[in-house]
């Protein structure tokens, strides 16, 4: 029998399935209340204007060309309508500065593959979307904290990078409602960063596909614009903004995209070509056709629905958490993040949450790259109606009031 451990290549004793991937195993318990998955809600995706865009395609005049291989760039009317909305939020470019990808996850893998040798460090909050560390630790860097509200001066991350024996290639992070948090970085923040960036030299990777689900607040300018306007254009820019249609359009078409200088775009583009060749033209083509004529209406839509299931999960954590239990309270997104009290450990309260309250959640721990935040937790409310959050988090609240109570 072929001993497969030692035929791997080094890089796949890093990779781990996802806590998250197994957990999605939930949705198919009809009696558990799931606020794990962070998933757009499927009842809400514009199945007609798809339905309609692929019926135009496939009966037209362009149905080879849409079944043909394409271009590893994108197709020429999605990367259109992706520079619009680039320039909507601020960030002047051109085709030359868009790469199509399979949802933002590839963008990220190719970011990995483009810029990080073994022992390179990868700055990242903590705690940081799991996806892109999945997707970075196959090529082998160290991951040091970018931590804003530290003020660590950058020669401190500069010499903790060389001790790990190579240096800072990017800070990574997700400015928008980010994944676990739920949290914004603030205008003055994303000044500093990239500031710290200029500092260190290196590039920053934003990567923002819950941009469009704001419920409210004002929109900040995205890291990429200030970048733009402070460095005399995009192809200037140290930042790569990662992009994407599944939170807003649909995740299953698998499309996203990386906005960056030309210069970056074209190398990345080799790296397109050497994975999978093209993103499906058929799905490009039917995208651009969907996000042409309801984008808008359909996230100001989903939009709606979402800012209430967050009101009612605020509401509901207000209503059932017993004290020492602390969240956030994101202007968009999906994500509700939480910290339990000192001591308690959230995937020994998921294995009881699961067996008696019969909720589930994703343990803190995951998507902290030092292993801490034991006592933390990602809630999702995208996908649960009124009464679901409500039964769902009196039951939790419940289960960790009892947990308190039997500890003191
Ligand atoms: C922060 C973040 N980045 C990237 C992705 C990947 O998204 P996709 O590949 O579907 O565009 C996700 C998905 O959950 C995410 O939360």
């Amino acid at each position: 029998m072929t001993t497969w451990e030692s035929l791997y290549a080094r890089r796949a004793s890093r990779m781990r399935a996802s806590e998250i991937r197994e957990l999605l195993k939930l949705l198919d318990q009809p009696d558990v209340i799931n606020f794990a998955g962070g998933i757009p809600d499927q009842a809400l995706f514009p199945a007609e204007a798809f339905k309609a865009a692929y019926q135009e395609i496939l009966a037209g005049p362009d149905a080879g060309r849409a079944l043909q291989y394409g271009m590893s760039e994108g197709s020429a009317r999605l990367r259109n309508w992706i520079v619009n909305h680039m320039r909507r939020l601020g960030v002047e470019c051109g085709p030359e500065n868009i790469l199509v990808t399979s949802g933002s996850q590839q963008g990220l893998d190719y970011i990995g593959k483009l810029f990080l040798t073994e022992g390179d460090t990868a700055l990242v909050q903590w705690p940081t979307y799991l996806g892109a560390l999945q997707a970075f630790n196959a090529y082998e860097p160290g991951y040091d904290r970018l931590d804003p509200g530290a003020n660590r001066p950058a020669e401190d991350y500069a010499a903790i990078a060389r001790e790990k024996g190579g240096r800072i290639k990017f800070a990574y992070l997700s400015p928008d409602f980010a994944n676990p948090t739920g949290l914004t970085v603030d205008l003055a923040e994303r000044q500093r960063l990239l500031a710290l960036a200029g500092e260190l030299s290196c590039a920053v990777i934003e990567d923002s596909p819950y941009e469009a689900l704001r419920y409210d607040g004002e929109p900040l300018p995205p890291m990429l614009a200030l970048d733009c306007e402070a460095s005399g254009g995009i192809n200037n820019a140290r930042t790569l903004y990662c992009g994407s249609f599944s939170k807003s359009l649909s995740p299953g078409l698998r499309l996203g995209w990386i906005c960056a200088s030309a210069d970056v775009i074209s190398r990345l583009v080799l790296i397109k070509q050497a994975s999978d060749l093209n993103s499906p033209v058929l799905n490009q083509e039917a995208m651009a056709r969907v996000a042409e004529n309801v984008f808008e209406a359909h996230t100001a839509k989903t939009n709606a629905v979402y800012k209430s299931r967050r009101d009612a999960m605020l509401a509901a954590l207000e209503r059932h958490m017993p004290a020492g239990v602390s969240w956030t309270r994101p202007e968009g997104g999906m994500f509700i993040w939480m910290t339990l009290p000192k001591g308690m450990d959230a995937a020994t309260l998921l294995e009881t949450s699961i067996e008696t309250a019969r909720v589930a959640f994703v343990p803190g721990r995951a998507f902290h790259p030092d292993g801490t935040g034991a006592n933390t937790l990602r809630l999702s409310f995208s996908c649960n109606d009124y009464q679901k959050i409500e039964e769902g988090i009196s039951r939790l609240g419940r289960l960790i009031t009892e947990t308190v109570t039997s500890k003191l």
